[in-house]
């Protein structure tokens, strides 16, 4: 009977890292281009037990400073500043408004240029979050319509370097969550050579897909949100994010723009009254699709996809190509050398991903309940 016993010590064995593995505390640093109502990611991760170790700001739609003041701020009236928030770096690696301008003079216009619209200074004073301009640090106060923040980010650090710390105080927990351009991740990728791989996962929004024919046909609005400015604001520091050796990769692209917001679940909200619920119903509006929100669900939840393809993706960084700055992706065999595979998720559950959000959004966690 000694292979009974073995087969129960083995089994014990299994449980016992089952247990240990299950109330492993999960931890997140959570990169994005922060606005006034693009909260609902971090009290997402808040709901779900996951230790939010660092907020990072990243430069995409506005500059990164601007969005850490909106980090702070988002944090500050839901009792949650006991989260640092960290600067991310100012410019991508090596793309410019000119360097950008000078693509479009050859491959047509962007709709959106995120950081890279130009300078409107009536804009800015209406409370548009800057862009262009001669100065990336500039604040600009009229965006603040959560109220402008009290406290301050962390001094001396920059988040690529908050990242390289955590990841290896945490070895094999911290999820690395992107929802804006890949800078930071990039910067920490090359700053530290074990970081990715010490690192639990990568968990991006963008990286569209097949959208070249939606990009023709649609609107114009459609064709800006495929141009797929996340990937696109850094087109190198993309790739270097999705070809490090994070032990998964998760990309959240073309099924982000499936799950759409609308008047109705806004006043759902709504029915709890909130900082957080008041300022959704006032500012988050029905133009858009929970893009960052999708993204987080799955970092949250695996199981929220209901379809999964393991694809090896690489970003065009041939900077005469229409899609310079875009995804492609390869099946194993047809890989061209140094691509990694990713999980690229298809489709998701939207009522039980919905449900998840409406909890975290009405009863969110706070400094006290943390
Ligand atoms: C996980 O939880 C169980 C039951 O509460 C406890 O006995 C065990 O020590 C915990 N393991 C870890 C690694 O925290
Ligand atoms: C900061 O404090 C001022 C004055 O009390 C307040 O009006 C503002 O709303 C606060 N900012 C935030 C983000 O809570
Ligand atoms: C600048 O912003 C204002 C206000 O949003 C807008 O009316 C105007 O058309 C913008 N100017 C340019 C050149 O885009
Ligand atoms: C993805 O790549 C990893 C590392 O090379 C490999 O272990 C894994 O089997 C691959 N996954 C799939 C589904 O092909
Ligand atoms: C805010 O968080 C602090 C802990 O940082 C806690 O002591 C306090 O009770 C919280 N306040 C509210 C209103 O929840």
């Amino acid at each position: 009977m000694w292979y009974l016993k073995l087969m129960i010590i083995y089994f014990a064995i299994l449980q016992s890292r089952t247990v240990a593995e299950s109330n492993a505390t999960r931890y997140a640093i959570l990169n994005n281009d922060w606005g006034s109502t693009s909260f609902i990611p971090i009290l997402m991760g808040l709901d779900a037990g996951i230790e939010i170790l660092g907020v990072a700001s990243s430069t995409c739609d506005t500059w990164q400073k601007q969005a850490a003041y909106h980090a702070l701020a988002v944090l500050e009236i839901g009792n949650l500043s006991c989260i640092p928030v960290v600067y991310g770096a100012t410019y991508p690696l090596v793309n410019t408004i000119s360097r950008l301008q000078t693509w479009e003079a050859f491959s047509g216009p962007l709709v959106f240029q995120g950081v890279f619209a130009p300078y409107n200074a009536t804009a800015e004073a209406l409370g548009a979050d800057p862009t262009s301009g001669s100065d990336p640090n500039r604040i600009e106060k009229a965006a603040f319509v959560e109220g402008f923040p009290n406290t301050t980010a962390l001094q001396g650090q920059v988040a690529a370097q908050f990242m390289v710390e955590q990841v290896r105080k945490y070895p094999g927990q911290v999820s690395i969550y992107a929802a804006g351009g890949l800078t930071n991740v990039a910067l920490a990728v090359r700053l530290d050579d074990e970081f990715a791989s010490l690192a639990k996962e990568l968990v991006i929004m963008g990286g569209y897909v097949d959208v070249n024919i939606l990009q023709a046909t649609g609107s114009l609005a459609q064709s800006a949100i495929y141009s797929d400015i996340n990937l696109k604001v850094d087109p190198e520091a993309a790739k270097i994010a999705l070809t490090a050796d994070f032990p998964e990769i998760v990309v959240v692209g073309n099924v982000a723009s499936t799950v759409l917001t609308s008047q109705e679940f806004l006043d759902e909200l709504y029915e709890v009254k909130n900082p957080y619920t008041e300022l959704l119903h006032e500012y988050f509006g029905t133009t858009y699709a929970f893009w960052d929100e999708t993204a987080m669900g799955l970092l949250v939840d695996p199981t929220l996809a209901t379809s999964t393809s393991t694809v090896y993706v690489d970003v065009d960084l041939s900077y005469s190509s229409p899609t310079w700055g875009n995804l492609h992706v390869y099946q194993q065999v047809l890989a061209p050398p140094n691509l990694r595979n990713v999980t690229y998720v298809n489709a998701i559950d939207v009522e039980r991903f919905m449900s998840m959000m409406k909890h975290a959004v009405q009863y969110p966690q706070n400094c006290g309940t943390l």
